[in-house]
C-alpha cells in the first residue's frame, strides 16, 4: 500500500454518509472519485457540483475504496469490486458489522479497515451556533473516530488516519481498536443500549403526557434538564444523586431491567444482533474461531 493514497473511490457517494464525507473530502487535496448507482443519489451528488464517476472506470487504479453503501449489500458490492482492485489497495467500510461477520469479499493481498464516527460528545464544550447545530458531527463540532485496521502497519494506519480525519472533520482522537472491539461498541454499547435508552426515554415522555395530563412542555422541560443532570452525575460525578433518588433508581432497575441484561456482552449475543442487522442466518467465523476482518 502506498503511504499516501493517490486515488480514492467512494461508492455510495449520494447516500447519507456518502454525502457527508464527500463534502469534507471535496475540500481536501485528495483525488476522490464519487461513485453512485442510483439516479436519485447521482442527482444529489451533481447538485453539489461534484461529478459522478463510473466505478468500473476507476476501481482498477484506486488505492483506497470507501464503501458507503448499506451494510446488507456490502457482501454483494465488495464481491463485485474487490476482485478488480490492485494488490496492496485498501477497502474502508464505515461500520464494523459486515467486517465482523466476514461478509466482505476476501483477498489476501488487499487491506480491510473500518472507521466509524463517534459523534460529538454530550460533554463537548461548544462555543458557536454551528457547533451547537452539529449533532451528528462532520460539520463544526469536534468528534472522535473509532477505527480498526488490523493488518495495517503504523505507517499504513497513519496514511489512512489522514483520510479519516478529513472524512469526519473536525476530528479529535482516532482510536485504533480491533473489528470485534468496534462491534462491541456499535451495535452493543451505543445502539443496543444507548439508542434503545433514547427511544425508551421518548416513550416514557409520551406515556407521562398521555396518562397523567402533565402538559407536554412541562414534561419536556423536566425530562430534558434531568437527562443533562443524570449524565453529569453518572459520568462526571458533578455531585451525588440524592438518597431519595438512589432509592428511585433501584426501584427503576428492579422493574425495568432484566437481571441478565449483561449477557448482551457475550459474543454469541453479539453474533445474534449482528446477524439480525445484516439479515443473514448467522455470523461466519474464521478458522481461529473469531469473527473478524481478514
Ligand atoms: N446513516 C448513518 O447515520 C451512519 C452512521 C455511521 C455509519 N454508517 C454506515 O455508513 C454506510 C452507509 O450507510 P448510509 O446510512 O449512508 O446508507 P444510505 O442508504 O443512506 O446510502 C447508501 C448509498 O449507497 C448507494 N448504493 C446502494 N447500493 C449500491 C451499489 N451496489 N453500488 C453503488 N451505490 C450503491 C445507494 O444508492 C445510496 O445512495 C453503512 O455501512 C452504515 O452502517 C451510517
Amino acid at each position: 500500500m502506498t503511504q499516501s493514497y493517490r486515488s480514492i473511490a467512494l461508492v455510495g457517494a449520494g447516500g447519507k454518509m456518502g454525502m457527508r464525507i464527500s463534502a469534507n473530502l471535496a475540500r481536501s487535496d485528495f483525488n476522490v472519485h464519487y461513485c453512485e448507482n442510483a439516479p436519485e443519489g447521482q442527482r444529489r451528488v451533481r447538485d453539489t457540483g461534484r461529478a459522478v464517476s463510473a466505478i468500473d472506470d476507476v476501481i482498477a487504479d484506486c488505492d483506497l475504496l470507501i464503501l458507503a453503501v448499506p451494510d446488507i449489500v456490502l457482501g454483494k458490492v465488495s464481491g463485485a469490486l474487490v476482485p478488480q482492485m490492485k494488490a496492496g489497495a485498501t477497502v474502508l467500510t464505515l461500520d464494523p458489522a459486515a467486517a465482523y461477520a466476514n461478509l466482505l469479499f476476501p483477498r489476501e493481498d488487499i487491506h480491510y479497515a473500518v472507521a466509524h464516527p463517534c459523534h460529538p460528545s454530550v460533554f463537548l464544550e461548544r462555543y458557536t451556533r454551528e457547533e451547537h447545530a452539529d449533532a451528528f458531527g462532520g460539520v463544526a463540532a469536534t468528534q472522535s473516530v473509532a477505527a480498526a485496521f488490523e493488518s495495517g502497519s503504523d505507517a499504513e494506519k497513519a496514511a489512512l488516519e489522514a483520510v479519516i480525519r478529513v472524512m469526519y472533520a473536525p476530528v479529535d482522537d482516532v482510536h485504533w481498536i480491533t473489528v470485534t472491539q468496534l462491534a462491541y461498541l456499535e451495535p452493543t454499547l451505543v445502539e443496543t443500549v444507548t439508542c434503545m435508552l433514547g427511544t425508551f426515554m421518548k416513550e416514557a415522555l409520551d406515556e407521562t403526557v398521555a396518562r397523567t395530563g402533565v402538559p407536554q412542555k412541562a414534561a419536556e422541560a423536566m425530562l430534558y434538564g434531568h437527562i443533562q443532570i443524570a449524565l453529569a452525575v453518572a459520568f462526571r460525578s458533578t455531585n451525588p444523586f440524592s438518597d431519595a433518588c438512589m432509592i428511585a433508581i433501584d426501584y427503576g432497575r428492579e422493574n425495568i431491567l432484566r437481571d441478565d441484561w449483561k449477557k448482551i456482552f457475550e459474543q454469541s449475543e453479539l453474533d445474534k444482533v449482528i446477524a439480525r442487522m445484516l439479515k443473514i442466518d448467522r455470523v461466519r467465523r474464521d478458522e481461529s474461531g473469531l469473527a473478524s476482518a481478514k
